[in-house]
């Protein structure tokens, strides 16, 4: 199989200095690029900037902002058999960037922003098939948001994590995964390391059917 994973955050430039982003590492992604390669699958991994050794062997595209990673799905998805959106796409950037530093004493106190590309779901759009797997982060009423995701953003899974916890999710080596199928089916993978749920994870992409 190919796979086009993505992974960490966005950065969403305001000045030449200054960005709107979030806690992602990337640690979830990148063991899904890693257990990936080790069952014998091409990868593309195409990561927001992140602070973690690029797995050997996977084709790695470095993105930055959310209209760069936009641009980089789009140009690469259709040669993929699975699209495993990791990322932790921002919602909104700054409405304009501002080209000099921004000084303090000069500085307002709001800031204008406007919604970014949402790539999953621009992805609804393409004729080509690929199987979707999406992520859900959530701090509130995990299934009903994650349910909603899988079926407005039409994925075959939807995995869904709790981004509230300080022992797993963001910035965590851990994680605890809740899979909400197409077919109606919800799996519970319990708090492991983020590798070890990645092995498994691949297990279960290589059985999902359209
Ligand atoms: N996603 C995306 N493009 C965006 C935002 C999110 O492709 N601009 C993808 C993420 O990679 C993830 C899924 O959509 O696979 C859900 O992301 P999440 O942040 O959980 O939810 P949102 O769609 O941003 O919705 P909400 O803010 O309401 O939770």
């Amino acid at each position: 199989m190919k796979l086009l994973i993505t992974a960490g955050p966005t950065r969403e430039p305001i000045d030449p200095i200054r960005f709107i982003s979030n806690r992602s590492s990337g640690k979830m992604g990148y063991a899904i690029a890693e257990a990936a390669i080790e069952a014998g699958h091409d990868v593309i991994l195409i990561t927001g900037p992140v602070c973690l050794t690029s797995p050997v062997k996977a084709e790695v595209i470095k993105v930055t902002t959310s209209d760069e990673m936009f641009e980089a799905v789009h140009n690469r998805v259709e040669e993929v058999d699975l699209v495993v959106m990791s990322a932790a796409v921002s919602d909104f950037k700054p409405a304009k960037f501002i080209a000099n530093k921004i000084k303090k004493n000069n500085a307002p106190t709001h800031l204008e922003l406007i919604p970014t590309c949402d790539i999953l779901l621009s992805l609804t759009k393409i004729k080509k098939k690929f199987l979707v797997v999406g992520f859900a982060a959530e701090t509130d009423f995990l299934a009903e948001n994650a349910q909603k995701k899988l079926l407005e953003k039409r994925c075959n899974l939807i995995i869904g994590n709790d981004v509230s916890r300080p022992d797993t999710g963001m910035e965590s080596d851990y994680n605890e995964l809740t899979l909400f199928f197409k077919n109606g089916e919800v799996r519970v993978l319990p708090r492991e390391n983020k590798l070890s749920l990645a092995k498994k994870l691949i297990k279960i992409f290589e059985k999902i059917e359209e």
